[in-house]
């Protein structure tokens, strides 16, 4: 059912934790499942992604994932980690299963959560990024989970 790579990703996720002060943080969840992604980026002056983790509190394909979006954005700039999209991240890990698709979103959408934080932050505007619909950060942050 699940690819080499998913599993891989799932049993050995990469850059797991948390950054302290990061330039950009994003947390998001999936009403439907309950599932929550958070991801950490530390951005440079010249808007580059140098540093990545997450914390996922859901199933092993959020968490294979978010290991994989941090991977893909690690090194790129803002701009370039837009497209890091679901699709991207999903073709990296060989496929999903279908009903698995929104958990490579909720992915994305950690990753859009993380850029709209940093953009705020340092009152700039990213183009073509878009306030993400899930996120959940305000609630989160009170809670530890
Ligand atoms: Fe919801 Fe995977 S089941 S993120």
């Amino acid at each position: 059912m699940y690819s080499e790579k998913v599993m891989d990703h799932f049993n050995n996720p990469r850059n797991v934790g948390e950054i302290e002060n990061p330039s950009g943080v994003g947390t998001v969840g999936n009403a439907k499942c309950g599932d929550i992604m958070r991801m950490y980026f530390d951005i440079d002056d010249q808007g580059v992604i140098r540093d990545v983790k997450f914390k996922t509190f859901g199933c092993g394909a959020a968490v294979a994932t978010s290991s994989m979006a941090t991977e893909l954005v690690k090194g790129k700039t803002v701009q370039e980690a837009l497209e890091v999209t679901n699709k991207a991240v999903m073709e990296a890990l060989d496929g999903l299963p279908p009903v698995k698709v929104h958990c490579s979103l909720l992915a994305e959408e950690a990753i859009h959560a993380a850029l709209w934080d940093y953009a705020q932050k340092n009152h700039i505007v990213i183009e073509g990024l878009e306030e993400p619909v899930n996120d959940i950060a305000e609630k989160a942050e009170d809670e530890e989970y």
